[in-house]
């Protein structure tokens, strides 16, 4: 059975078959969580595009439910696409969502639960009198989609942003509304940037200066800042910004302008787009969904029936010491698949070795890291140039004084297969070190029809601050979390031999100079369940 094949992860999110893309309308309602997506009933390919539903306790146990919305109207015969969950204070679930209609025009539509008793809102009515927004004059017919979360305004109204472009700027379209049927076009735009191209799933929320909680999209007023998230059609990356938004102009402009919206910092340097995240009012967090691909070839999803996962949900919150980045970090529930762990306490690797650690079978882990440079060759080395790109690089292969260092997982016994997760430090000619975090899926698997480049950015590391490493390792996806989750790569990798019973996982140290001393924590994590509907009577 094609279903059973090694690919299918054990505790992401996956529909049983089929093509899925971007999160949609994610929302806690009546003790569950709702997860609703992009589907293809009809094959592993991207159209025919529908809304599936799924609902869970924990967001990791998952209960497949049916088909939320089809398309079935003139407004959204070809296609109901993304967009967003808005509770309002009453409780009433309101859903906005793209159509695309019989003219392949994007417009907007409303939906409501047909029960608000139901927990499991496995009803959907679309509105009567959808579409509630149509292009606007000088926005494309086929430039105008995903609407977010509604938040409300001093002035009592609910208010909204859509993304499109205007020439080859990226744009975020404001629009007021009382009632979710009738709108007000906000003149001037949230945001633009110029060059960044066609403004995909926007996504817009407060974060907190002083607390560790998520904010309900509507907060605002002091010790609050706004992110703005685009992502951009053109590279197929998701880019946030921090910066303040100014209400009564219903404009935002970025802390950075160097690190605007599209041109700056990315939620994670690997596979994953058309994020969105919600406010979990259950936990008071808020919660990053993401859209994570295939990158083997599209002939081998249709052989295998299946594309896409979603990532591990992230908490998300801004990162209170560097000021300048968002921290993201899988959902607590994940740490209940764990399962035994074992210990490496300090182990040190010389320069040029690799380090087995035996933790039995290596396909389904939870591994914590920590990682100390020797003091004496920091201080030592006569490299002081200072550069290094993740991307330009030539991998875990390259070799420096300081780098490259980390892990080698979902490798095979003689390492023919493996990914390499890692650290590379650079001393400029200031003395001060620069820290970039990289995945490299160069020897990741044999087959050769898969994606094999090297990911990573940059990592702010603060003085005194030991580097460290998360990776949730899961049959064909590593999401990767450097320094608590300032910077994140998720990759997507098909070994042929590293597999099940045959997958190992290693320390290396590639750097030239310094040796390396590593702690860490490694679990076996459980599989989740995730049921078909008809299985699920009894929940
Ligand atoms: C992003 C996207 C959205 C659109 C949906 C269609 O991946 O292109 O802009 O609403 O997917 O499936």
């Amino acid at each position: 059975n094609s279903m059973l094949s090694w690919q299918r992860t054990a505790f992401h999110f996956q529909p049983e078959k089929n093509w899925m893309n971007d999160p949609n309308g994610p929302v806690f309602y009546k003790g569950w969580y709702h997860f609703f997506y992009q589907y293809n009933p009809h094959a592993a390919v991207w159209g025919d595009i529908v809304w599936g539903h799924a609902v869970s306790r924990d967001m990791i146990h998952w209960l497949h439910l049916p088909l939320a919305m089809v398309a079935d109207q003139w407004y959204d015969i070809n296609g109901v696409w993304t967009g967003s969950a808005t509770i309002l204070p009453d409780g009433q679930l309101i859903m906005l969502y793209t159509g695309s209609t019989d003219k392949h025009v994007q417009v907007q539509n409303l939906a409501y639960p047909a029960d608000p008793n139901d927990p499991l809102l496995i009803n959907w009515v679309k509105y009567s009198g959808n579409p509630v927004l149509v292009p606007p004059p000088g926005i494309g017919a086929r430039d105008f989609r995903d609407p977010t979360t509604a938040w409300y305004t001093s002035e009592g109204k609910w208010r909204i942003t859509i993304g499109s472009k205007v020439n080859k700027t990226g744009v975020s379209l404001i629009y007021d509304t009382e009632d979710f049927k009738t709108y007000n076009m906000i003149d001037g735009m949230l945001h633009g940037v110029d060059g960044t191209g066609m403004w995909e799933c926007v996504d817009f929320y407060p974060v907190s200066i002083i607390a560790e909680n998520g904010l309900d999209t509507s907060i605002n007023g002091q010790g609050i800042k706004h992110v703005v998230k685009a992502s951009l059609d053109d590279d197929r990356h998701d880019y946030y910004a921090i910066g303040t938004y100014d209400e009564k102009t219903a404009k935002w402009v970025p802390d950075n302008p160097k690190i605007d919206v599209g041109i700056g910092i990315r939620y994670d340097y690997g596979l994953f787009y058309a994020s969105k995240t919600f406010y979990d009012q259950n936990k008071k967090r808020r919660v990053l969904w993401g859209w994570v691909g295939e990158s083997d070839s599209e002939a081998a999803d249709v052989r295998k029936g299946w594309a896409s996962l979603q990532s591990i949900p992230r908490t998300v919150a801004l990162d209170q010491k560097t000021g300048t980045n968002l921290i993201q970090w899988p959902v607590e529930e994940v740490e209940s698949l764990r399962l035994t762990s074992k210990n490496f306490d300090n182990v040190k690797v010389t320069p040029g070795s690799v380090v087995p650690l035996d933790v039995g079978t290596a396909t389904q882990l939870d591994i914590l890291a920590e990682f100390e440079l020797d003091k004496d060759a920091v201080h030592n080395t006569a490299e002081t140039n200072g550069e290094f790109s993740c991307t330009a690089s030539g991998g875990a292969a390259q070799r420096g004084a300081l780098g490259p260092f980390g892990l080698l997982v979902l490798a095979d016994e003689s390492l023919t297969e493996r990914t390499p997760v890692y650290f590379y430090v650079v001393k400029g000619n200031d003395g001060k070190l620069k820290t970039s975090f990289c995945t490299d899926q160069k020897r990741s698997s044999q087959a050769n029809d898969v994606n094999k480049i090297i990911y990573g950015s940059f990592v702010p590391v603060l003085d005194g601050e030991k580097l460290s490493l998360r990776i949730l390792v899961d049959h064909s996806i590593v999401e990767s979390f450097a320094q608590g989750g300032r910077t994140c790569i998720t990759s997507r990798v098909y070994p042929t031999k590293a597999l099940y019973g045959d997958a190992r996982v290693f320390l290396f140290n590639n750097a030239t100079e310094t040796s390396i001393t590593g702690s860490l924590k490694v679990w076996q994590m459980n599989s989740a369940f995730i049921r078909p509907f008809s299985n699920n009577r009894s929940l």
